[in-house]
C-alpha cells in the first residue's frame, strides 16, 4: 500500500515520464478525470486567470487541440505560439526560447519535440510546470494517461487487462509508456505484435520482465490469431519520421509501410467484448469500414483526452 495521494501533491508538478508517478498517483488523476467529465461546471473556472504556452515543434491534432479546449473550458488563456513563426528559426537556442517564455511568467509549458529528452531538458532549464506532449520516440505519458482511462472506462478496472499492443514499437512512444503503465496493475497480459524491423526495444522488454510482466512477442502475420484470444487491441501506425534519415531508413520504411492493415475480414472470431484503441492519427493500419463498428474505440479514446488534460492543469495550476 502506497502513500495516500492529496490534491496538492501535484501542484507545480512536471509531467515528463508516467515513471514519475506512483501507481496511486495515477489511479488518483484516473479518479479526478472522472470528476471533470461528470461535472464539468465545477471546473468552468478552474484555470482563471491562467495562461498556457504550447511549444509543439512536431505536428499535432490531438495533443494540442485537447489542451486547449481543456484551458477554454476552464477560462484559462492559451498563448498562440508558432514554432514555426518563432526566433527559432533565426537560430535561438531552445534554452533561450524557454527562458524567455519563463521570464512572462506563464503557468504552464505543454512541449512536444522530436528529441528524446526535450521535456526533461525544458523541466530542468525553467521553475514552471512542463508536461511533455511526446519526445521523440521516447514517452506520451498525458496519451497514457487517456488510454489508462478509456481501458478503465471500457472494462472497469485496470487489473488482468488482456491487450495485444500492434504496429509499429520500435519508433511509437505510446506502446513505450502504455506498457510500463500496464505493468503497474496486477496480472497483465500483453501480446507485441509487430514487424520484425519494428519490435519493441529490448531495453524496456527487460523492464517488463523485471516487474514479472506476462508479455509474448508475435509476428503481423498472427495477429488476427492474436485478437481472437485478447479482449483488447491497441494498434498504431508506422512512425515514418522516426525512421533514420537517407538511403537505410528509406529502405527498411518500404519493407514495413501498409505492411499490416486491420479488416474487418480479421474481427469476425474476436469476444463481444473486444474494442480497437488507437492513439491516433492512423493512416492505413485500420480499414476506415471499421469505424463504424462497435468494435472501433478510438475516437471516444481521443475524446478522453480532454478530461484527462482538463484534470492535469486542474491539479497542476492549482493556487
Ligand atoms: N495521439 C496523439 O498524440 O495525436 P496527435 O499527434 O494528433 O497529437
Amino acid at each position: 500500500m502506497g502513500k495516500r495521494v492529496i490534491k496538492e501533491d501535484f501542484r507545480r508538478r512536471d509531467i515528463v515520464s508516467i515513471e514519475d508517478f506512483s501507481t496511486e498517483e495515477i489511479n488518483y488523476i484516473l479518479e479526478h478525470a472522472e470528476k471533470v467529465e461528470k461535472n464539468p461546471m465545477e471546473f468552468a473556472n478552474s484555470m482563471t486567470g491562467k495562461i498556457m504556452v504550447p511549444l509543439f515543434f512536431e505536428n499535432s491534432t490531438r495533443t494540442v487541440g485537447s489542451f486547449q479546449i481543456a484551458m477554454l473550458k476552464m477560462n484559462g488563456k492559451v498563448l498562440d505560439f508558432d514554432v514555426d513563426r518563432s526566433s527559432i528559426q533565426k537560430g535561438e537556442t531552445l534554452k533561450d526560447t524557454v527562458k524567455t517564455i519563463e521570464a512572462y511568467e506563464p503557468d504552464i509549458i505543454v512541449v512536444r519535440h522530436s528529441d528524446d529528452g526535450t521535456a526533461r531538458f525544458i523541466a530542468d532549464v525553467v521553475d514552471i510546470p512542463v508536461i511533455n506532449a511526446g519526445d521523440g520516440k521516447n514517452q506520451h505519458p498525458t496519451q497514457t494517461l487517456l488510454d489508462l482511462y478509456s481501458i478503465k472506462q471500457i472494462r472497469k478496472s485496470l487489473d488482468n487487462v488482456n491487450i495485444a499492443i500492434a504496429g509499429d514499437l520500435k519508433y511509437g512512444r505510446t506502446p513505450h509508456s502504455l506498457a510500463l503503465a500496464l505493468a503497474r496493475y496486477e496480472n497483465c497480459k500483453i501480446s507485441f505484435v509487430s514487424p520484425e524491423y519494428l519490435k519493441m526495444p529490448r531495453d524496456l522488454l527487460k523492464k517488463l520482465k523485471e516487474k514479472r510482466v506476462n508479455f509474448e512477442e508475435y509476428g503481423l502475420e498472427e495477429l488476427e490469431k492474436v485478437i481472437n484470444q485478447t479482449e483488447l487491441v491497441y494498434m498504431t501506425r508506422v512512425q515514418r519520421e522516426r525512421f533514420p534519415e537517407g538511403p537505410e531508413g528509406d529502405f527498411e520504411y518500404k519493407k514495413v509501410s501498409r505492411q499490416y492493415c486491420l479488416t474487418l475480414d480479421m474481427l469476425k472470431n474476436v469476444k463481444p467484448e473486444f474494442r480497437i484503441m488507437h492513439p491516433l492519427p492512423k493512416v492505413t493500419e485500420i480499414d476506415p469500414k471499421i469505424d463504424d463498428t462497435k468494435y472501433a474505440y478510438f475516437f471516444k479514446q481521443a475524446k478522453n483526452g480532454v478530461y484527462i488534460r482538463k484534470a492535469l492543469l486542474d491539479l497542476i495550476c492549482q493556487n
